[in-house]
């Protein structure tokens, strides 16, 4: 194992520091929740692709804990991007910072604590297009003579009538091949970073989705899968009946595979194994018809055949629906099985990223490379897996050299200064290591 060339910080902090801390973070936090809480105006977080073949672009996000131990900089200035139709694979160890990034995505973490302090995440959503107060336009159905109009029914399912007599008639709107109603879109691009909360409702759930490790924490125990399946479908597509959201939920049920979908319909989440629970979380997710999945670990909790079979209905499910998806996982042979691209994270920051082939084939970063050599294989005589040796710094007192150096054994002169900046070593391929600066091979 490497000797720790650093001499080691006290970890024990006195009363006194340990307020200081508080009070600077008291400060930093209230001016962040008072952004995040801000009426702004929509111009206020619009933004620009900077590639238009990208649906998700982050750029250098910093997002932090304020803990009274100081500051964990969980992540520390990452940046990657998502192009329509891919799937992009984050590895890295644990604590690495895949979680808090795809939690900052959704705007999710658990403020005062958890904030986004700085970065840009831009996203290409597809909005309602809205009148003047605000609500979205129903697109009519329409034929030669022009609007459809369509009788309207009571409960009882008898032709209303007006004052003098006459049917009540109403425009017809279109409706999806779920016979969800349909509404005017409109393309815009967001800083999801700079958004007021309030604004999230917008694209969580709906535009971007979220399926999570453990299914059973993700349902409500006490709620039919029915009930919880209408919800999403009542929340995001206005003005859906009651039948309308339950065609929609029995649909979205099928679409997942899922045999008997009138009675899992009914179900209560504890009446399912966890296979079916993870199909119902993926059901609920594809509900809103987003354009972005984020998985986190999506298949840590299921056995190895059921594993499969959830990742073939999501590979099947993204090209269905043309969108993309962010894959969170620790397992590389997930990683080579599903995504085009990859990002490999080590102590809150990018070290390498490129696309699936470049990273298995040719790893340049000794932490990607080391992360190779301790996948398990079939055709390996050794009895004991290789395990990268050393720990990852503290995260309240990250060094501005390396954060691998304590780890790595090809340290070269260089890696004894700064920080490696990213390098390109292809179109697509990036690193961060002093190995492959070119200016300083010593
Ligand atoms: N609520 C919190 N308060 C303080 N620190 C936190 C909090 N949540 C996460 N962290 C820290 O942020 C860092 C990144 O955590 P994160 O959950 O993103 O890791 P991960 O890469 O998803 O790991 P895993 O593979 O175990 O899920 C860790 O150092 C963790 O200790
Ligand atoms: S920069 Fe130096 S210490 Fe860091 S991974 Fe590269 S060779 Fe190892
Ligand atoms: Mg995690």
């Amino acid at each position: 194992m490497s000797e720790n060339t650093q001499k080691p910080k006290s970890r024990y902090l006195s009363g006194k520091e340990i307020r200081a801390i508080a009070k600077e973070n008291n400060k930093v936090m209230r001016a962040l929740e008072k952004k995040k809480h801000r009426k702004a105006a929509e111009s206020e977080f619009l933004s620009q692709m900077k590639d238009e073949k990208n649906i998700l672009e982050v750029e250098d996000l910093h997002s932090y804990f304020f803990t009274d131990q100081g500051v964990v900089k969980a992540v520390n200035g990452v940046s990657f991007e998502i192009p329509q139709g891919a799937t992009v694979g984050v590895v890295g160890e644990s604590g690495c910072g895949k979680s808090v990034t795809s939690m900052s995505i959704m705007r999710l973490l658990q403020g005062p604590y958890g904030q986004i302090c700085s970065g840009s995440i831009r996203f290409k959503s597809n909005d309602f297009k809205r009148d003047e107060k605000g609500k979205p336009i129903p697109i009519w159905e329409r034929d030669e003579q022009g609007i459809v109009y369509e009788p309207v029914l009571d409960k009882k399912g008898v032709q209303k009538l007006d004052r003098d007599g006459n049917p009540v008639r109403v425009p017809k709107q279109r409706r999806d091949a779920y016979g969800t109603k349909l509404f005017e879109m409109e393309e815009k691009v967001f800083d999801i970073a700079e958004m007021p909360i309030r604004e999230m409702y917008r694209l969580r759930g709906r535009q971007i989705a979220m399926i999570f490790q453990e299914p059973m924490t993700s349902l409500n125990p006490v709620l039919t899968i029915g009930n919880q399946l209408d919800e999403v479908t009542f929340l995001h597509f206005p003005g859906s009946t009651k039948e309308d959201a339950k065609r929609r939920s029995i649909e979205m049920l099928n679409l997942v595979g899922i045999a008997m979908p009138e009675r899992v319909y009914k179900s209560y989440p504890h009446e399912l194994s966890g296979g079916m629970r993870q199909r119902v979380m993926i059901s609920m997710a594809l509900a809103g018809d987003p354009r972005l999945i984020i998985a986190d670990e999506p298949t840590t909790a299921l056995d190895v055949t059921i594993q499969a079979q959830i990742l073939d209905l999501l590979r099947d499910l993204k090209s269905r629906i043309n969108g993309s998806i962010l894959l969170i996982t620790h397992d590389l042979g997930i990683i080579a099985e599903m995504a085009d691209y990859v990002v490999v994270m080590y102590a809150g920051r990018i070290i390498e990223k490129g696309t699936a082939s470049e990273i298995f084939h040719h790893p340049m970063h000794p932490y990607t490379i080391g992360l190779q050599k301790s996948k398990p294989t079939m055709d390996t005589e050794k009895d004991s897996l290789f395990n990268i040796p050393g720990n990852v710094p503290n995260p309240i007192d990250m060094p501005d050299y390396c954060y691998f150096r304590e780890r790595c054994a090809g340290c070269v002169s260089r890696c004894f200064g700064d920080y490696p900046p990213m390098i390109q070593v292809s179109p697509t391929h990036w690193v961060a290591c002093h190995l492959y600066d070119k200016e300083n091979t010593k």
